[in-house]
């Protein structure tokens, strides 16, 4: 499997959650309270799938690379992405502080709640179309066959000693029980969405 296919797939798993979250916070306004249960379990997993492990690849390995061949590390397209990376976490964190008193009804943390959520539905929605259809087919133009199989080697050990064999795959149960209880499609997750590329 194509280094950035890894990725793109990664980002219809990330796609899911986005749609869950939107469902979530739809819920959440229509009886007044947030469910914490669920509010949490998708902060888990865009903490843990979307930006330690998908977006640590992308800033750690991927960007890296494509500045050492020459792309600009700020104001260009890598600048770009790494800027929205840091928003999306500002948004994640702002989701986090308000999901206890959000979830006890309170109208101010759900609010907070809600508007965190909406941003980084947004964001990351946006960013990852920016990806696919933009930095993505730069970076499979950029790096040659010895780049790839580098690349490659490094996410599988972004999968296996920094995330722990089988997190990746225990993450997607996650989404996809998720988007099961919210009823959120899940039929672009790909069967070959383990990031380790076998
Ligand atoms: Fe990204
Ligand atoms: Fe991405």
């Amino acid at each position: 499997m194509g280094l950035t296919k890894i990725l793109s797939d990664e980002h219809r798993v990330i796609e899911v959650v986005l749609d869950c979250l939107d469902k979530i916070t739809e819920e959440a306004n229509s009886v007044g309270k947030l469910n914490e249960e669920s509010a949490v379990q998708a902060i888990d997993v865009i903490r843990t799938f979307a930006d330690k492990c998908h977006h640590g690849k992308e800033e750690n390995h991927l960007f890296a690379t494509l500045v050492k061949k020459g792309m600009p590390q700020e104001g260009g397209p890598v600048g770009q992405m790494l800027v929205e990376h840091e928003q999306g976490r500002a948004f994640v964190k702002g989701m986090a502080d308000s999901v206890v008193e959000a979830a006890a009804g309170n109208a101010d943390a759900l609010s907070k709640f809600t508007q965190n959520a909406h941003g980084y539905v947004q964001l990351l929605r946006a960013h990852i179309q920016k990806e696919d259809g933009v930095l993505f087919p730069m970076a499979d133009k950029v790096l040659n066959e010895e780049d790839q199989k580098e690349l490659m080697k490094a996410f599988e050990v972004v999968e296996s000693d920094h995330m722990g064999a089988g997190t990746h795959e225990k993450y997607i149960g996650i989404v996809v029980s998720l988007a099961k209880q919210y009823r959120v499609e899940t039929s672009h997750i790909s069967s070959h969405s383990c990031g380790c590329g076998h």
